[in-house]
């Protein structure tokens, strides 16, 4: 039994001449302990995706299994970073993060989780800011307090939506070194949604192109036959690094052109410069 399953998943929104389907047939399988990086288009639907896996929109055909149930609400067991942040405008970072973990460890005392948001705070590098709100925040900074707020709730499962867009190079890079202790530490899940194939490639086991929309689907899965931990600079100079790179990449520009010429829509490639590397 996989961790994770979604047989033949469409999401149709709207309804009569207005519907559109936004995925369909995805069929993806993902192991406990593994991290799965899925690379795509803009607006081709990988939001939609996220939110069906955690629980917040409902496929309009096909199932979705987590441990084997099917996924009928959100749970703490999977632990999003959404890609708008969401986070609550009149708390504090120190009180958004408070109010995740109150939820998640109910039974736990204030002076431990007051301690466990300051843990965290200080992992995202943003002690300094714990008591602004988030509109006194950069977009970055407010990126930062959903990483450490998703993080802080120890989720068995985390589920990542573009989680690290926003930052400069060198603070992405931490992040993605924090995110990747977590996940080896206690040997978690996690599923990336990413627009940097260097990003994808440095972090996952495997990564799935999603499609370009409408009608989106995941194309062949490309291994990262890349030992860990990965050593960020030596990459470059990986032979299986720089073949699964190009591999990736001529995929994704054949999928974009393909699609162009049936829709004349064009199509924005993922970030294929090497921007992650800079370290
Ligand atoms: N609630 C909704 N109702 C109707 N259409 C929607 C809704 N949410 C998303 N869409 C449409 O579905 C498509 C996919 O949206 P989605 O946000 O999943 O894409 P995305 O790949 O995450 O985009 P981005 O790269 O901008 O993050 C878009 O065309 C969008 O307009
Ligand atoms: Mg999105």
């Amino acid at each position: 039994m996989a961790y994770l399953e979604l047989n033949n998943i469409y999401k149709i929104y709207g309804e009569g001449d207005g519907a559109t389907e936004v995925l369909s047939d995805i069929n993806l399988s993902i192991e406990e302990g593994e991290f799965v990086a899925i690379v795509g288009f803009t607006g081709s639907g990988k939001t939609t995706l996220v939110n069906l896996i955690n629980g917040l929109l409902k496929p309009t055909s096909g199932e979705i299994l987590f441990k084997g149930e099917p996924i009928i609400d959100t749970s703490h067991e999977r632990g999003v970073i959404f890609q708008n942040y969401s986070l609550l405008p009149w708390l504090t970072v120190g009180q958004n993060i408070y109010m995740a973990v109150k939820e998640a460890f109910p039974n736990e005392s204030k002076r431990v989780l007051q301690q466990r948001v300051k843990d965290y705070v200080a992992m995202v590098s943003l002690s300094p800011a714990i008591n602004k709100r988030p509109k006194e925040l950069s977009g970055g900074m407010r990126q930062r307090v959903a990483v450490a707020r998703a993080l802080a709730m120890n989720p068995e499962m985390i589920i990542m939506d573009e989680p690290l867009g926003a930052l400069d190079a060198l603070t992405r890079g931490n992040l993605q070194d924090e995110i990747l202790n977590i996940w080896s530490k206690d040997k978690r899940t996690a599923l990336l949604i990413t627009n940097d194939v260097d990003e994808g490639i440095y972090m996952a086991d495997r990564i799935i192109p999603l499609k370009p929309g409408p009608n989106a689907t995941l194309g062949p899965e490309f291994k990262i036959d890349i030992e860990r931990p990965r050593d960020k600079t030596a990459l470059n100079d990986n032979p299986n690094y720089k073949k699964t790179r190009n591999a990736i990449i001529e995929y994704l520009m054949d999928i974009g052109e393909a699609r162009k010429s049936v829709s004349q829509t064009e199509y924005i490639l993922p970030e294929i410069s090497p921007k992650s590397f800079v370290a």
